[in-house]
């Protein structure tokens, strides 16, 4: 544990740590443009110099291991005259494009060129100019002249997601990141983490592209329920300060994109392009209004219908969601866990292509809280052993995934779904039910981690939350005649 001192203030460090890492660790900010804590070390952006005490030059602190009673400087005029022309070296040919740029607001060129320069341009010679609006992807678009190449894209696809899909070409000020011509880019999975990691606006995500400046945004915490990992994202939506009036007003209740919400215990700083993805999950068309084999009723008349149907059934089954949150499954166990047989379904399998499972975080079950469905009820049996028999004269189906012509056909069915589906319009009683987006909860990943979602959306109007759907059924006294 080497004790370094950092502007004369005492750091305890760890072994092997960088002066950069110990001096972060202890609240001592250095900037960087091109170190990332889960890469290797490239130093190759020189904004993170420091002068060791007695030195007459400056060295880069990402790449300075710490050693017993070293003295730095982060401030030194020596240290300020190099920060400074760092920044003059990598704007002198960056475009002036802060006014159009999705990074603008959360851009480290941008915020460092007011604390470390701030002055204009010393150029009298034109900008070298660069592709714009390069398609690295079919997700990701490339500007070059704004590309500081810190090559931390490139670290990340060889070291991280080990697609080795990105590297850079040519030499000097002709050099260009390029996407590998074997279409490795747009096979990785998770491609657009390299968009967060950028530290400019060079890395462009085409479905938010110029969708909304980031101060108009905030973030929800939330849980991504693509898999059992259950990566913690941030949902990002609009204030409500800057809804729009004029426009189409489904904007201020929808996501307008989804980054990492960094969890060492479950995800680190990534996600996959699927969790990226959310709003194609949750924001199909939804399910608005409960019905009674098809025909809209008003939702005290579904209830009273489902309580008739649970009140006059000899042997119900439930199929219960392996989406439901560890709140909603504690519900359904305490109000009706004695009167159905509890049956855990998948509600979601792998899409044809979309990647099983691998060694970073996607895994092959892509339901986000089989761990506590599993926990409180038993998986569905397979063939061999049918969940229904021949006395099966109801089943509450919970959530998606399980085809109706798969039901004991003469069973009674009690359905609860958020989306528009055409089973919905099948099942004796329907009740539309409310998504993550709209309510707080936990699910709790395949190894044990429990992860809070928030609301970010009012529920939409007819839409009812589950675990009300329960208590009101349990209320109807249907316990076995
Ligand atoms: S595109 Fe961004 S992350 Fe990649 S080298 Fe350029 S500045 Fe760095
Ligand atoms: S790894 Fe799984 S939980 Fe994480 S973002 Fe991807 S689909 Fe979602
Ligand atoms: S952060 Fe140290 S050289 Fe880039």
């Amino acid at each position: 544990m080497p004790e370094i001192f950092i502007n004369g203030h005492s750091v305890q460090a760890a072994d092997n740590q960088s002066v950069l890492e110990a001096a972060r660790a202890g609240g001592h900010f250095i900037p960087y443009f091109c170190w990332h804590p889960k890469l290797s070390v490239a130093g190759n952006c020189r904004i993170c110099v420091v002068q060791v005490e007695g030195r007459s030059w400056v060295e880069i602190a990402c790449n300075m291991p710490v050693s017993e009673g070293l003295r730095v400087f982060t401030d030194s005029d020596l240290v300020k005259a190099h920060r400074k022309a760092v920044m003059q070296f990598l704007t002198l040919n960056h475009p002036v494009d802060c006014g159009i740029c999705d990074k603008a607001g959360e851009c480290s060129l941008q915020d460092y060129h007011y604390a470390y320069n701030g002055s204009p341009s010393v150029s009298r010679e034109p900008k070298v100019r660069s592709t714009k609006f390069h398609d690295l992807s079919e997700r990701i678009l490339l500007d070059n002249e704004r590309c500081i190449l810190c090559s931390r894209c490139v670290r990340f696809t060889h070291e991280i997601s080990k697609s080795s899909a990105l590297g850079i070409k040519h030499r000097g000020d002709e050099s260009l990141v390029r996407a590998s011509e074997d279409g490795a880019l747009d096979r990785d999975p998770y491609s657009d983490n390299v968009i967060d990691i950028c530290p400019v606006g060079a890395l462009l995500s085409r479905p938010f592209l110029y969708k909304a400046r980031v101060w108009y945004l905030t973030s929800t915490p939330s849980v991504c329920p693509g898999c059992a990992r259950g990566c913690t994202v941030k949902i990002w939506h609009r204030k409500p300060a800057w809804h729009l009036k004029a426009l189409d007003p489904g904007q201020n209740a929808s996501i307008a994109r989804v980054t990492p919400l960094e969890n060492p215990a479950v995800n680190g700083p990534w996600i996959c392009n699927k969790g990226r993805d959310l709003a194609k999950i949750l924001e199909r068309p939804r399910a608005e209004e409960a019905m009674l084999k098809g025909t809209p009723v008003a939702l005290p008349a579904a209830i009273d219908a489902a309580r008739r149907l649970l009140g006059a059934a000899k042997r119900p089954v439930a199929l219960v969601s392996s989406w439901g949150s560890n709140e909603e499954l504690a519900a359904f166990k305490s109000a009706l866990g004695g009167r159905l047989t509890a049956f855990v379904k998948e509600d979601c399998v792998p899409e044809p292509g979309e990647r099983l499972e691998d060694d970073l975080l996607i895994r092959a079950d892509k339901n986000p809280n089989t761990t506590t469905a599993r926990a409180l009820f038993a998986p569905l049996p397979g063939p061999a052993e049918p969940a229904f028999d021949g006395e099966t004269d109801l089943v509450l189906v919970w959530g998606e995934g399980f085809a109706f012509t798969r039901l004991p056909p003469k069973a009674k069915i009690i359905f609860l779904n958020a989306y528009l589906q055409p089973e919905n319009g099948h099942a004796d009683v329907f009740f539309p039910v409310s998504v993550q987006t709209e309510r707080h909860g936990h699910y709790t990943n395949f190894q044990g981690a429990v992860s809070a979602f928030e609301p970010c959306f009012a529920r939409k109007p007819g839409v009812v939350d589950a675990v009300t759907v329960f208590a009101a059924l349990a209320a109807g006294k249907a316990e076995r005649p």
